[in-house]
């Protein structure tokens, strides 16, 4: 009995299922549950700590050590397989190309993806939700897996004010970041084996999802006026699903034109296909008006608008949207229950109050005239120290901008050594389905401006020079 449990214990600290510092049970409560007499429990204690797999101290318990004899610790190495293997469902989920980009630490000039977090008024938001806290809000049990209402209601009405939307708030679901929007819309709408078109190059998110959804990913061209229809017709013409960020092409920069997301509307109707419209950071446009959205011309309920809160407040806050054809809506509503229930209401409540008292409204115009700035200090700064290297690409909208080498280098090697000197940015050559580098595809750097303070881009600009001239 001694040994089989000494042997027990020591051959999970080993593999990692008890982890170092963790608390182990009493012996009496460990004998009682095994129904063995307490010595027997004892016994196997003492003999792992004098090896030095538990570390016990009177009174206060015995724990796993925290410094583990040789080759004990904790292993992720990909020969390391699990007792059981994953399902074949599982295995989608694992692997380079379902791998999203995560980032640590303080953004660096030129971080992409982010906001300017220094521009977030955190103490409005702390007065907001402070006063929710004052009278214990009634909302605090479960609650509906389509989102706080008057949280939907507020969404639709700013969408069909700034973007065009048409939409009934009982269309609007709340989702934990567009991603997870994307990831319903995949599981939900497509069988293994269906085509879904997806910008190439573009964004991780979407083929991620499809990946995992075992539908077929299918990579269709951008150029100068966003998706090239044509060619996915060519290609895949029966696929199930397209797609597209209009407003703001992910990575390019270029906006879809009206001939395209004419022609892209006519094919989801005789196809009857669906498309994802992803409008990730359409409040952001510096030159001429704001664009309507794709969702805005469509007149057969073709288009799931999808939104997210990551880009005009902050990624971390996990909120997103999407605005559902009124069929689609009970399928959506009840997948989300199944996967989470709904999305914390706390977060919901403050953001309502913080777009139905005014404060959305100005945090989007101030920080749309601080980035306008940043963003000019950037092109300032690539057309005097990086010209000579790179071109920069469509520069009215988004955080970032994609500039392109003006003769072709590796762009991956360049974004390592950039980083090895503290400038982060990424290569354009990633965002392409395949990760290539091959002839047909550009290269370049994906620069962001967003959430670096002009003295910062002003300072980076010639260290990033410098690494191109290496
Ligand atoms: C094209 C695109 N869509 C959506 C998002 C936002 O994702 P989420 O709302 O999950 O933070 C991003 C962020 O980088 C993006 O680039």
């Amino acid at each position: 009995m001694f040994r089989q449990l000494y042997e027990g214990i020591k051959q999970s600290v080993l593999a990692g299922r008890i982890t170092p510092g963790a608390q182990l049970p009493p012996t009496r409560d460990l004998a009682r549950q095994l129904g063995v007499s307490r010595q027997t429990v004892l016994n196997a204690y003492e003999h792992l700590v004098a090896e030095g797999y538990l570390a016990g101290t009177v009174g206060k318990g015995t724990f796993v050590s925290k410094i583990l004899p040789v080759a004990a610790t904790f292993s992720k190495r990909s020969d390391a397989h699990p007792l059981r293997p994953l399902s074949a469902r599982g295995a989608r989920f694992i692997g380079p190309e379902v791998a999203l980009n995560t980032h640590e630490g303080p953004p660096k000039a030129f971080r992409i993806g982010m906001p300017g977090l220094d521009l977030f008024p955190f103490d409005v938001w702390a007065r907001l939700e402070a006063r929710r806290w004052r009278r214990t809000p009634h909302e605090l049990g479960y609650s509906a897996p389509i989102g706080y209402k008057p949280l939907r209601e507020a969404l639709a009405g700013y969408l069909g004010a700034s973007r065009g939307v048409h939409c009934h708030p009982d269309q609007v679901v709340v989702t934990s970041g567009s991603q997870q929007a994307l990831f319903l819309i995949a599981s939900l709408l497509l069988d293994p084996g269906d085509a879904a078109w997806v910008e190439d190059p573009g964004y991780r998110g979407i083929s991620a999802s499809l990946r995992a959804a075992e539908a077929l990913v299918c990579p269709v061209p951008v150029d100068d006026q966003g998706i090239v229809v044509s060619a996915g017709k060519s290609a895949y013409s029966d696929a199930r699903l397209a797609y597209v960020t209009p407003s703001h092409q992910l990575p390019l920069g270029t906006t879809m034109s009206l001939a395209r997301r004419l022609e892209l509307l006519e094919w989801a109707k005789a196809n009857r296909a669906w498309i994802v419209e992803d409008d990730y950071d359409s409040e952001y446009r510096y030159t001429g008006p704001p664009l309507a959205s794709l969702q805005s011309l469509d007149k057969t309920g073709s288009v799931i608008y999808v939104g997210t809160l990551s880009k005009v407040l902050f990624p971390g806050l996990r909120m997103g949207y999407m605005v559902l054809p009124p069929a689609l809506v009970d399928a959506f509503v009840q997948a989300r229950a199944i996967l989470d229930r709904h999305a914390a209401i706390v977060p919901q409540i403050v953001l309502t109050d913080f777009i139905t008292e005014g404060h959305f409204g100005r945090h989007i115009k101030r920080t749309r005239e601080a980035y306008g700035e940043r963003r000019i200090t950037l092109l300032e700064a690539i057309d005097s120290h990086l010209g000579e290297h790179v071109k920069a690409g469509a520069a009215d909208a988004g955080l970032q901008l994609t500039t392109t080498f003006v003769a072709r280098r590796d762009d991956q090697e360049i974004a390592l050594r950039a980083g090895e000197k503290g400038i982060e940015l990424r290569a354009l050559s990633q965002f392409y389905l395949d990760d290539s580098t091959s002839a047909e595809s550009l290269t370049g750097l994906v620069l962001g401006f967003a959430p670096i303070p002009i003295k910062d881009i002003r300072q980076a600009a010639p260290a990033l020079r410098d690494v191109l001239d290496e």
